[in-house]
């Protein structure tokens, strides 16, 4: 939370008046910012049973706070769908989104400021699945492809600059399968203002620490993917890119180890799976970067390397892991050829947890110094 400062005195009852009035407004105002669940972003609140045909959803705004369209269904957790059975992540309800169905919800923003959207989602047939989440005029689309949890669900991060100040918020299904209830089943949809990080005192890297990111579900262990080609403006993980096929995780000290801070991220996808961000640098001068690798206390285990880069050096940084948090700190010393410098970060290798699902190591504290003469 921010905190408001006023300048002088506070004496008589009229400022004391003018200060309560003036909290009341900037909290009604920041009323927008309450990061969390966005209304009935659960969907714990049902359509009313008229509303519904067995499963299917009948009435564009049959479900509380949303507008759908095409066929939606309203899934309750523990259905069953052929010889599998449905969970939903958070309380009991979800939705599943068939062909070119979408749901979607007006929320107040702020013009001009980033956001980041959260959301679970999980794929419930073998064909490949992807969502078009968009905010006009912007738009991703999110693979839904590789399964990281092996539960079957996933969280998603997505970001957008509100280009006004109603921020119309839709989750398409774009397939066209054969079979209508194929499609991804959505729950938990949350939204976080995005406060995107300068770079700080001497460091050079903006949000090195990996603290400003998208909403993570406190309830939810598996973490938020930050997904594929991801460009640096609309980053839901601010100053950082994706670049790679596959999505990196985005992880919190309440359910994970991370070095630093609260909040790291995890290299799930060995090379597939990179994060990069290009830094102001001098030419001609010497730096140093460093940074923590470690793992994340969820029984990944193995031999680990990040490779690490500044524009053509490059370290491979080993580090064994036991699957139970702990980390050790690297660096790589290296010479500016121009005003900018890409660094980036990937796993060598491709490592599964016992239970199949993809891990990796984790990169934290990130720092890009000016390295001191000797
Ligand atoms: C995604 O949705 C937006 C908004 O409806 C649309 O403009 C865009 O063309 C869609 N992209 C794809 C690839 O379907
Ligand atoms: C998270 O879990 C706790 C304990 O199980 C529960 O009380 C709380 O309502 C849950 N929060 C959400 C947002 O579902
Ligand atoms: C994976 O390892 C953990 C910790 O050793 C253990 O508790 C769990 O049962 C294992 N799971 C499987 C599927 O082997």
């Amino acid at each position: 939370m921010k905190t408001v400062m006023f300048g002088g005195s506070i004496s008589s009852r009229t400022s004391l008046l003018f200060v309560l009035l003036v909290c009341t407004a900037y909290f009604r105002f920041s009323s927008a910012f309450i990061d969390g669940l966005v209304p009935n972003g659960n969907f714990e609140l049902a359509p009313k049973m008229s509303d519904m045909k067995g499963t299917v959803v009948v009435g564009r705004y049959a479900i509380p706070k949303w507008e759908i369209s095409g066929f939606v269904e309203y899934i309750k957790s523990g259905q069953k769908q052929g010889d599998m059975i449905l969970v939903v992540p958070e309380g009991a309800y979800a939705v599943r989104l068939g062909n070119e169905a979408s749901i979607k919800q007006r929320l107040p923003v702020t013009r001009g400021m980033y956001y980041s959207i959260t959301f679970s989602a999980a794929r419930t047939c073998a064909q490949e699945e992807k969502l078009n989440v968009s905010v006009a005029p912007e738009w991703g689309v999110l693979p839904m492809q590789t399964m990281y949890s092996s539960n079957g669900w996933d969280s998603y991060a997505w970001a957008f600059q509100a280009k006004s100040n109603v921020a119309e918020i839709v989750i398409h299904n774009p397939g066209v399968e054969e079979d209508p209830a194929c499609g991804p089943l959505i729950d938990s949809v949350a939204i976080r203002a995005l406060y995107p990080p300068r770079p700080s005192g001497m460091n050079l890297i903006r949000n090195g620490d990996f603290e400003e990111g998208p909403y993570i579900f406190p309830n939810t262990s598996w973490g938020v993917l930050i997904p594929p080609n991801i460009e640096d403006d609309h980053s839901p993980l601010p100053g950082w890119m994706v670049e790679s096929l596959k999505a990196v995780k985005y992880i919190d000290l309440a359910h994970f180890s991370v070095p630093e801070g609260k909040r790291a991220v995890e290299l799930v996808a060995g090379k597939e799976s990179a994060i990069a961000q290009v830094v102001r640098t001098v030419a001609g001068t010497d730096y140093v970067l460093s940074f923590a690798i470690g793992d994340a206390s969820n029984y990944c285990e193995g031999s680990m390397i990040v490779e690490a880069f500044a524009g053509r050096d490059t370290v491979k940084v080993p580090y064994e892991s036991r699957g139970k948090g702990g980390y050790k700190r690297a660096i790589l010393r290296f010479k500016a050829a121009s005003e900018r410098t890409r660094l980036m970060f990937f796993s060598t290798f491709y490592t599964m947890r016992n239970d199949s699902s993809l891990c990796g190591p984790v990169v934290d504290d990130v720092k890009v110094l000016v390295a001191h003469r000797a």
